[in-house]
């Protein structure tokens, strides 16, 4: 039978009954400063500025999280070193990609628990040295073989990633050809209905009433036509100066938004002039907005609020719908992600295409004060300097 990835990793580290015992002999040692170690653990997490923002529950979650590590350092000392404990390994493995915690992170925390261990180590054995040589040697295998199954599962991540470009790459061009080709029958349609509107008499109510309804239904069809095919070519962006206000009212009318939803903005007639394409950029705005709406049903509210920043213009999108669950948050911007009934998913993919190709940017971020909601930040670049005579108001 094939050699596993724990096996063949076992085989390349010489880790052997030896090491087992080591680390038997150490969990004994070291058990009684799992609770203190985890406390150091997440205390050097929570210093840290990038690493912080992981840890987006709070207090609750660094509680549970603790618990959980103590756990691990548990089954990291006693085994088995089995292909039970590499799968837990890997699932756990799989819980920082899905929250996309950066993989050096990785690396500075298992520093953290290799100077923990060690001084354990070099306190509790001084007196042997024969019995510290093993147990440090054990313990360097152990810790660099969770490495390694934790790099394997962002691996594991980026393969399957690679998969998806790859069948959206084929996929494309199937879907732009076949766009394409739906156009012009959806364009006979519409004109025909136009022309048979003109010819009926008023009071044929009912026919009026499904013609019109072939009308919208039509509209749909062209726009998911539409989006697909901005989604496969580029359209040629302008560059020109944009008054954002002016492009948010428009995308603004474009939207039916229920009586029972607040839409407000604020900042917006303060911001000076950004570069860009007016048209596309309403699309931006449209497509968040709708899916906002959609989001929040019959009440609630939807905010963007604008801000000058240091490098441009800042707006931060706020509805207070469900938000975004954290399992899909990482694949939210991708083609085809949807979690709606109707819709195929292009609407958020399309919009960060615009911004970047804006040499802009939109994220998730959840709300800082915590609570439901989806909350997207969106960057653009201001119109360069003498090139637009507005003036700049303070930053925020
Ligand atoms: C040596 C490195 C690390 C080890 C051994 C480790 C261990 C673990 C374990 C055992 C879990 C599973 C918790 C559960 O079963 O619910 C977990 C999840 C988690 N870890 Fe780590 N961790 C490491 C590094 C980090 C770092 C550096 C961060 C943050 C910067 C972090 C943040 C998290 C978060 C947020 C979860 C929860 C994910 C979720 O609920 O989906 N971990 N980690």
């Amino acid at each position: 039978m094939a050699e596993t990835l724990l096996e063949e990793l076992k085989r390349y580290v010489g880790f052997g009954r030896e090491d087992e015992q080591a680390l038997r002999s150490l969990h004994g040692v070291a058990r009684a400063h799992f609770p203190r170690i985890a406390e150091v653990f997440y205390a050097r997490i929570l210093e840290h500025e990038g690493a912080r923002t992981a840890l987006e529950g709070g207090e609750s979650q660094v509680g549970h999280l603790k618990g959980t590590l103590e756990n691990w350092m548990d089954q990291l000392l006693r085994g088995p070193w089995d292909e039970a404990y590499f799968e837990l390994r890997c699932r756990i493995g799989r819980m920082h990609v899905r929250i996309s915690l950066p993989e050096h992170y990785m690396f500075g925390a298992m520093n953290v628990l290799r100077q923990e261990f060690n001084e354990i180590i070099d306190t509790h054995y001084r007196e042997r040295p024969q019995e510290l040589s093993q147990v440090r040697r054990a313990f360097s295998k152990i810790v660099d073989l969770e490495l390694a199954v934790m790099l394997h599962t962002y691996r594991e991540d980026l393969l399957a990633q690679q998969a998806r470009i790859e069948r959206l790459s084929t996929f494309g061009q199937l879907v732009g050809s076949i766009g394409h080709e739906l156009r012009n029958p959806l364009g006979v349609i519409e004109t025909s209905l136009f022309i048979l509107k003109g010819r009926l008499s008023s009071a044929d109510e009912r026919t009026i009433k499904h013609l019109d309804r072939i009308g919208e239904q039509v509209a749909l069809a062209s726009r998911i036509v539409s989006d697909l095919l901005d989604m496969i070519r580029d359209r040629p962006l302008k560059h020109e100066p944009v008054r954002l206000e002016e492009v948010w009212k428009s995308a603004r009318a474009a939207i039916q938004v229920p009586a029972g939803v607040l839409v407000s903005e604020r900042g917006l007639a303060e911001l000076p002039e950004v570069r860009g394409d007016p048209h596309q950029l309403r699309q931006v705005f449209v497509n968040l907005l709708e899916n906002a709406v959609q989001a929040v049903g019959e009440s609630g509210a939807v905010t963007l609020a604008a801000a000058l920043v240091p490098d441009g213009v800042e707006l931060t999108f706020e509805d207070t719908g469900p938000g975004v669950r954290e399992s899909i948050r990482r694949r939210l911007f991708e083609p085809l992600m949807t979690t709606k009934v109707r819709g195929i998913g292009l609407g958020l993919s399309l919009v960060k295409r615009i911004l970047e190709r804006h040499g802009g940017s939109i994220a998730y971020a959840p709300r800082p004060e915590g609570g439901s909601g989806a909350r997207f930040v969106l960057r653009l670049p201001l119109m360069p300097k003498g090139e637009s005579d507005a003036t700049l108001p303070s930053a925020r």
